[in-house]
């Protein structure tokens, strides 16, 4: 598997795993057009790459014509507009998503060290990021790097990881 750093023309991408993200349950609960529409689900890759934002892309090496197998992202959001998990302005919010077939090989855990360490390598002083109730994979794999709980926002916990 190769990590590399996401680029403009990865937005297609990053839309693809924005939707794997917010259709977690595996139900369809956004279709790709009323993610893009949705104002909030939005605010995650509006103008991307904006200054502030660090994504990376795994793809596999041996197939390089193949869709990515995930992708990881994260962003500054203000309070005015903020992501499902705000914490302060200068402490980006994470998203991230493996393509189904891709789960349970360590896609994930690849991409969230990576993003983590050139996170830390920037100067950030955390990371935060929302996981809903029942969303267990993902979940471990936040508690495994050291994220905690600090708040609830609806039906979801908001974990930080101090860097
Ligand atoms: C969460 C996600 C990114 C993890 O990616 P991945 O490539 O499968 O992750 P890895 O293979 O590196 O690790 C998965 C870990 O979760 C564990 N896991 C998998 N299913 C689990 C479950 N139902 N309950 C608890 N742990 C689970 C695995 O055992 C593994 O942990 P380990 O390495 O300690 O054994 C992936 O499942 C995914 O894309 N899910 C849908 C989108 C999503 O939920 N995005 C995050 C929104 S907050």
């Amino acid at each position: 598997m190769r990590v590399r750093e996401a680029t403009d023309d990865d937005l297609p991408v990053l839309r693809a795993m924005l939707l794997e993200a917010n259709n977690w349950t595996g139900e369809e609960r956004f279709t790709p057009a009323r993610l893009l529409a949705d104002p909030h689900a939005g605010r995650y890759l509006a103008g991307w790459r904006r200054p502030g934002d660090l994504g990376f892309v795994a793809s596999d090496p041996s197939s390089p014509d193949a869709p990515a197998l995930g992708s990881i992202w994260a962003r500054p959001l203000p309070a005015a507009a903020p992501g499902y998990g705000y914490v302060a302005d200068d402490v980006p919010e994470l998203s991230m998503a493996v393509a189904a077939h891709a789960r349970g090989r360590g896609v994930g855990t690849a991409l969230l060290s990576t993003c983590v360490d050139a996170g830390r390598a920037r100067g950030w002083r955390a990371v935060s990021l929302s996981v809903e109730d029942g969303n267990e994979a993902a979940r471990h794999l936040y508690v495994r790097h050291g994220f905690v709980t600090v708040g609830r926002n609806g039906g979801a916990d908001t974990m930080l990881l101090e860097l």
